[in-house]
């Protein structure tokens, strides 16, 4: 018996939003120091809002599953909300995970996060986007 819900399950099986945006407007790359499995999040911004969002994620079943509830839930959704959002939020949206893997969730919220300060800073010109010639 799997010690993951159904919808966990589900989530890894069929991960929405996977894949990456082509000229994104932030960019966020986060790691576990506890298992070194990397997630990668792509943010497409209008006026404040994730427009859309998808997501790269080298990791456990619990990272993916994650990772594909949290871009389904910062989508549509205004920056500061996105912010707002935590892994807990995204543990409980899948019906809960094992104790042992909800450590596992934080790189998605860890991954938002990135990708909206790396969105802040290039509207602050402070960055050059990632594959901009040189
Ligand atoms: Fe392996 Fe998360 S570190 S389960
Ligand atoms: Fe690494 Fe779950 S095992 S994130």
């Amino acid at each position: 018996m799997s010690q993951y819900t159904e919808k966990v399950i589900q989530y890894f099986m069929q991960p929405r939003n996977v894949g990456s945006l082509e000229d994104p407007d932030g960019v966020g790359e986060v790691g576990n120091p506890r298992c070194g499995d990397v997630m990668k999040i792509y943010l497409r911004v209008r006026d404040e809002r994730i427009e859309d969002v998808k997501f790269q994620t080298f990791g456990c079943a619990a990272a993916i599953a994650t990772s594909s509830m949290a871009t389904e839930m910062v989508k549509g959704k205004t920056l500061e909300e996105a912010l707002k959002v935590t892994n807990k939020d995204v543990a409980e949206a899948l019906g809960g995970l094992p104790p042992e893997k909800l450590h596992c969730s934080l790189l998605a919220e860890q991954g938002i996060r990135a990708a909206v300060e790396d969105y802040r800073r290039r509207q602050r010109g402070e960055a050059i986007p990632v594959g901009a010639p040189a």
